[in-house]
């Protein structure tokens, strides 16, 4: 579906967004393998947490969904049974690396399979580290399809990881779940930190590394859950209102997790007027109101340290660059070229469409401003999607700033993360 935007005047009002993607993923997966019934409200049901539902109710998972609350019956250490079919994960990253960490301690052998973009993101990053704990799981040429046979045991591990991820952190750290010994795994810089903080594991800091250990002990009890709304999801409003004029935005009960709120800072330290209300802390993660008014951003330095907490946002927050004053440069970003599309190409072809010229690096890219004023009426940009969902929302922003409007390829993809994203606009947007 090609979805056509145009200018907006003003943004103005309030939003309640959907439940945080990652948490609820986590949510639905540890509440699976607890025992008994758990509760999931504000749950995110978009496409990819439905393809983490669709697969434990596959594992045997009996799972409700209502109009307020996602209802999961946990069959324990022992519940998960082997599926009639392969698991097909859809566009779901976050679903096929965690679910390969579960999978690899179970007595049974599953397929993992997922669609075009899915099928093409590298899996050596888990393979390798489930190997070094002895479990036998291959991909073809270390990609989709994932086949996971059945060992007698698997082994703890202490693993460094090579990548930034939380995805592979959160794969080691779930297989370690069935083990009596504790599996450690080191980072070195911190990316996101939800399986932690939700199951409770132990963290260490040590000369500047990041240890996190997991055992059977830690294994999920049943409890309910109060998913907070989603900052990456927020961060597409945030922008489209500081970059309108006389705008105001009021985002209700937002995760505010230390390591996820990277976009906030990095906008704030651009001279963005953002302030937070109603701060509280809630299953142990920190949530709260997100006020954004209009703001005159400039562009700064964007530090090597930051960027997994940041990597979800940079298309956005490149739209934001695109407007701000002085030459935006994103650097040390190559895992953007392993998300749901080569998001260092996808940013960069759809930003030379507007006649900008922009020097696109193996790790990032810089976006060179001049003749902005004729960039802002360049007439039909038709964007594409790439069938990324923070691509089609990030152009989105853009086209509805560019004052003849845009149009977005594929626009469907949003559903990944966000399928209400055209209604929550039509409230917010005059
Ligand atoms: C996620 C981790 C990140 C992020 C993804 C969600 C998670 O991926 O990009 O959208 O929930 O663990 P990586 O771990 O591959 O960086």
């Amino acid at each position: 579906m090609i979805q056509e935007f145009n200018k907006i005047e003003k943004i103005k009002g309030k939003l309640s967004l959907p439940g945080d993607k990652s948490i609820s993923h986590r949510a639905v997966m540890f509440s699976a393998l607890a025992n008994g019934r758990s509760e999931i409200y504000n749950c995110l049901l978009s496409d990819d947490v439905l393809s983490t539902i669709d697969a434990f109710r596959s594992l045997g998972i009996r799972i409700e969904i209502d109009n307020v609350k996602v209802i999961v019956n946990g069959k324990g250490i022992n519940g998960l049974q082997k599926p009639e079919h392969e698991l097909y994960l859809g566009n779901s990253g976050t679903t096929t690396r965690l679910l390969a960490g579960i999978l690899s301690a179970q007595n049974f052998s599953t397929v993992l399979t997922g669609d075009e973009s899915l099928s093409k993101r590298p899996m050596k990053r888990i393979i390798a580290p489930l190997h070094l704990m002895g479990a036998d799981i291959s991909g073809e040429n270390d990609c989709l399809p994932l086949k996971i046979n059945p060992v007698n045991s698997l082994k703890n591990i202490e693993y460094k990881l090579p990548v930034a991820s939380a995805q592979v952190k959160s794969c080691i750290l779930l297989a370690g779940l069935f083990l009596d010994e504790k599996t450690c795994v080191i980072e070195s810089k911190v990316s996101r930190n939800h399986t932690e903080t939700m199951l409770g594991l132990e963290v260490k800091e040590e000369n500047g590394l990041r240890k996190i250990y997991s055992s059977k002990k830690n294994f999920p009890i049943a409890d309910n859950y109060f998913v907070p709304s989603d900052i990456s999801t927020a961060a597409f409003f945030i922008v489209l209102t500081l970059l309108s004029k006389n705008s105001e935005l009021h985002l209700d009960s937002v995760l505010l997790n230390e390591s996820r709120i990277g976009i906030i800072q990095v906008l704030q330290k651009m001279n963005a007027d953002i302030e937070f209300g109603n701060v509280e802390i809630m299953n142990g993660e920190k949530r709260g109101d997100i006020i954004v008014k209009s703001s005159l951003l400039k562009n700064i330095e964007i530090p090597a340290e930051i960027i997994p907490n940041i990597i979800d946002e940079i298309p956005i927050l490149a739209i934001a660059g695109l407007f701000a004053e002085g030459n935006f440069i994103i650097r040390n970003a190559k895992e953007l070229r392993h998300k749901e599309s080569d998001r260092i190409s996808s940013v960069c072809n759809n930003l030379k469409l507007l006649g900008l010229d922009i020097i696109e690096f193996d790790d990032g890219f810089e976006i060179i401003k001049k003749d902005f004023k004729k960039v802002l009426k360049k007439q039909s940009v038709h964007f594409d999607s790439y069938d990324d969902h923070r691509i089609a929302m990030a152009f989105s922003v853009l086209s509805m700033l560019l004052e003849n409007g845009g149009k977005i390829n594929n626009f469907d993809c949003v559903s990944i993360s966000n399928p209400d994203f055209l209604t929550q606009l039509k409230t917010i947007t005059r």
